[in-house]
């Protein structure tokens, strides 16, 4: 079985983005480094959020090379031409079928991540943890199950962000 991995920037009281989606807190050297990481993937996964903002706020659609898969209730997708699909019906049993041909990585947001995580289709995650507190915005992760991670690897990076990526043990 291939591996399904998540990279994400999370603010110090748990969001990904401020409530009006904004990702300026972020420091350009993590964007920079999630962005690496997603060049060297083979497959990409994403909610409909994510693919809407990203669509609306990077200027067109930045991964052309790579065969992205954006979960959702509806089709609404632009960028047909792009490499991109969407998963529409039985999206986790589509992930999951998937899996066992490809890896992917998931680019967010924490909808997608939530329901990846219920089904226990994620293997493993790597925060950024950005020293900045936004009080309010788009959660990380919602409610799952109780579940053991094994650090796999951390490190603390210029700005006082950590890296940290773990791996799914178990449910408790
Ligand atoms: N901080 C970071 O590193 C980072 C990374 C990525 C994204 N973001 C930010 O995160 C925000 C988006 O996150 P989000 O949590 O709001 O949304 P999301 O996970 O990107 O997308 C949620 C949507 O995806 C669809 N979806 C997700 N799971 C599904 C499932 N199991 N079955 C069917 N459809 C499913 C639904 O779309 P439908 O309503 O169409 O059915 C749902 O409303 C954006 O602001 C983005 O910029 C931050």
């Amino acid at each position: 079985m291939k591996q399904i991995k998540a990279y994400i920037a999370v603010s110090l009281d748990g969001f990904i983005a401020t409530p009006d989606h904004e990702l300026d807190w972020i420091p350009e050297s993590v964007k920079n480094l999630i962005g690496k990481n997603c060049e060297s993937a083979d497959t990409l996964l994403m909610g409909a959020n994510t693919y809407t903002y990203i669509f609306e706020h990077w200027g067109g659609w930045p991964y052309k090379s790579k065969r992205t898969f954006v979960v959702s209730s509806r089709d609404t997708n632009v960028t047909p031409d792009c490499g991109v699909e969407f998963l529409t019906d039985n999206q986790l049993h589509s992930v999951r079928e998937m899996k066992s041909d490809t890896d992917m990585l998931v680019v967010g947001g924490g909808k997608l991540l939530t329901s990846l995580i219920k089904v226990r289709l994620l293997d493993s995650l790597t925060v950024y943890a950005i020293p900045v507190m936004l009080g309010k915005g788009v959660p990380f992760i919602g409610e799952t199950f109780g579940s053991e991670w094994e650090l796999l690897e951390s490190n603390v990076l210029d700005g006082g962000i950590t890296r940290s990526t773990y791996q799914f043990l178990k449910s408790i």
